[in-house]
């Protein structure tokens, strides 16, 4: 119950950023499940007039339940605001995302946003990234040799398994969750983890969230800009 007055209060003030007019990227998981929410409730009462992009099948659904103009990629140059959760994060914005699996588009989005938006309730944030398993997206041909590079990286690699079968991705593919522990440089494991041939994306997210705002328990929030 907690949790969940951090995560609004976190989702709620980041609505409070969309403007009428803007381009909107809708987050994966539970925390952007309300600013979604949120955003439902002021187009269909408050008069906001936007259009969104969703980063996964999931919030796409639950966007146009909402009454969110959706819109597709092709007709999508530029993002105004992307909001969305994560795994991890640490001060200097830093991320670990992919909890959820939908970390390449979330990605994808991210990177075509002029603000990234991170909401998140306040255990999210910590010192040094890793205690949370990396999510890397794999591709499933030969996916037993990307491992093998991904366990020399240190990783201690498992692919992701849901209700007893491979959990499959919205683009296909694979997520091998990498036990790293502590990564001291994400920077340099960024380069090394998007090298291997195999891999599709990894859920560290270096230069990307613009403002992180964080909630807590009270429902208060402490808004951290990079
Ligand atoms: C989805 O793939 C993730 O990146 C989520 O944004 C992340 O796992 C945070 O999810 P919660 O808001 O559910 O904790």
């Amino acid at each position: 119950m907690q949790i969940k007055i951090a995560k609004k209060a976190a989702a709620e003030e980041a609505a409070k950023l969309v403007r009428t007019g803007m381009t909107v990227g809708l987050g994966t998981g539970s925390t952007a499940y309300y600013a979604i929410i949120r955003l439902g409730e002021m187009v269909r009462n408050e008069g906001l007039i936007i259009n969104a992009v969703a980063t996964s099948e999931e919030s796409d659904k639950l966007a146009r339940e909402q009454g969110i103009p959706m819109v597709p990629f092709s007709e999508v140059q530029q993002i105004d605001i992307d909001i969305d959760g994560a795994d991890e994060a640490d001060a200097s914005l830093r991320l670990i995302k992919g909890g959820g699996g939908a970390l390449l588009r979330e990605k994808i989005i991210a990177a075509a946003s002029d603000q990234m938006i991170v909401i998140a309730d306040d255990a999210k944030l910590v010192n040094t990234l890793g205690k949370f398993p990396l999510p890397v997206e794999i591709i499933p041909f030969a996916h037993e040799l990307t491992m093998h590079k991904l366990r020399e990286l240190g990783g201690a690699p498992v692919i992701r398994h849901k209700q007893d079968k491979v959990f499959i991705t919205d683009n296909g593919n694979f997520i091998a969750d990498c036990y790293f522990e502590e990564i001291q440089d994400p920077e340099t494991l960024n380069i090394h983890l998007n090298s291997i041939p195999g891999v599709v994306e990894n859920g560290l997210f270096i230069g990307l969230a613009t403002t992180l705002i964080i909630g807590n328990d009270k429902g208060e929030v402490r808004i951290i800009h990079r």
